[in-house]
């Protein structure tokens, strides 16, 4: 088979990675692709946002799927364009996308499927918005989030009433989130750690991923401004069996209902962002797609051929396959350019990467390319280092040996990532 995957990213990389491993794969495409995902894919030189010419693509090379790594074509609705061509592709229609692409829309569905969540009011006028504050404590949190995509900066945690009409003036009065804060959410604080579960399904049926976790901030102990992510690892030792099952039956098969009851056509993978408070899990955010960098600690996990999901997925019949997960830990560190999340410096050469050790590390690209022979920085988010081992302390371990092997100017990491995995608690 012939398989296109959109997108440009580290998780990009992860799923061609996995693919290239397949033996119904023959060839893959990717569009745009990067420096590190053409080593093992053609990059073909087309936007994301570009249907006509993504489908022209698909047609002419005879591609049999296309899998969607980023939200932002989902929310397009490019499964709906594709479809309507008789095209395979992996990912939820626009409708089905709206779990992500409105964060207002999810919540009126997580009240109608009974899915725990925060409390929360939403507002189409800043004027409410700023009344409804008045009365807020001057000192009692309150989470601000924009309805629409904002490429993971919509969510301000605000310590108090001022902090969040300012939030709420900058949203959706200065625009600084464009059309995405158009309307907002403003959302009781649950404090407590936050686990990704993602689930492959057909709509009907569903299989869960292992938990991960994200680390966020940009700084050790997380401290520092948001980011995309700086490095992650799965299994998540917090997710125990118990918890897992309490996900499964209060969240999972709710999100999987209603889904069905509302007819949504959703083939691909759902990302359920869950926070804990006093052991309960609250959904705090729906993803239609897989995360990242959680995709790249948790695809080097998989051990059964990602084809095959997805060909279950495309004919509806997931609950035919049984997908088997490596049992092991895997731990992924991202390397970012210095000055990331605001402003940085392109262009720097990659070097030490012939260094690493592949036996059970896997280098990600997510902002490289090739230019005159020579890997440069492209992005903020550079690479993801993943090391896998049958212990998280020797995943840890190994994966920071591997990182000290590379370097570019500027390069910015967390030498953190799974520490907390280390506290007796987690063990
Ligand atoms: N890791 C968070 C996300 O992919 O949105």
């Amino acid at each position: 088979m012939r398989v296109l995957v959109v997108g440009s990213g580290g998780r990009e990389h992860a799923i061609c990675l996995q693919f290239s491993k397949s033996s119904k794969i023959e060839k893959i495409y990717c569009a745009p692709g990067n420096g590190g995902i053409s080593e093992i894919a053609q990059n073909i030189d087309i936007s994301i946002s570009d249907f006509d010419k993504l489908t022209d693509f698909v047609k002419e090379n005879n591609i049999d799927f296309t899998f969607i790594g980023a939200e932002v074509p989902l929310s397009y609705g490019i499964v709906d364009y594709f479809e309507a061509k008789g095209l395979k592709i992996v990912g939820p229609s626009k409708n089905a996308a709206k779990l992500e692409s409105s964060k207002i829309y999810a919540k009126e569905f997580m009240q109608k499927y009974d899915i725990p969540t925060a409390r929360h009011n939403s507002f189409e006028k800043i004027d409410d918005a700023l009344k409804f504050l008045e009365n807020w404590d001057k000192n009692k949190k309150i989470v601000v989030k924009a309805d629409g995509l904002a490429a993971g900066k919509g969510v301000y945690v605000c310590d108090g009433r001022e902090d969040a009409r300012s939030a709420a003036k900058q949203i959706m009065g200065n625009k600084v989130l464009g059309d995405a804060g158009t309307s907002i959410i403003l959302e009781e604080y649950i404090n407590g750690p936050e686990l990704s579960y993602l689930i492959f399904t057909d709509g009907i049926s569903y299989s869960m991923m292992p938990a991960s976790q994200d680390h966020k901030r940009l700084n050790d102990n997380d401290r520092g401004p948001n980011t995309g992510g700086m490095g992650a690892y799965a299994p998540a030792p917090l997710a125990t069996q118990k918890l897992n099952k309490k996900v499964e039956t209060d969240i999972i098969r709710k999100v999987i209902n209603g889904i069905k009851a509302e007819k949504l056509n959703y083939k691909g993978i759902l990302y359920v962002g869950v926070i804990l408070n006093n052991s309960s899990p609250y959904v705090l955010e729906f993803n239609c797609r897989f995360g990242d960098p959680e995709t790249q600690a948790l695809l080097p996990l998989l051990d059964t051929d990602l084809a095959d999901i997805c060909g279950a997925v495309l004919d509806r019949k997931l609950s035919n396959i049984k997908i088997d997960w490596k049992k092991e830990f895997s731990v992924c560190v991202v390397l970012a350019s210095g000055g990331y999340p605001g402003s940085f410096e392109k262009a720097f050469e990659i070097k030490g990467l012939d260094n690493i050790n592949c036996k059970y590390t896997t280098v990600f690209h997510a902002g490289t390319k090739r230019k005159d022979g020579k890997l440069i920085t492209s992005g903020g988010r550079v690479l993801g280092i993943t090391s896998t081992s049958d212990n998280i302390k020797s995943a840890i371990n190994k994966v920071y040996l591997n990182v000290k092997l590379v370097s570019f100017k500027n390069m910015h990491y967390r030498k953190d990532i799974g520490k907390a995995c280390l506290n007796d608690n987690y063990t």
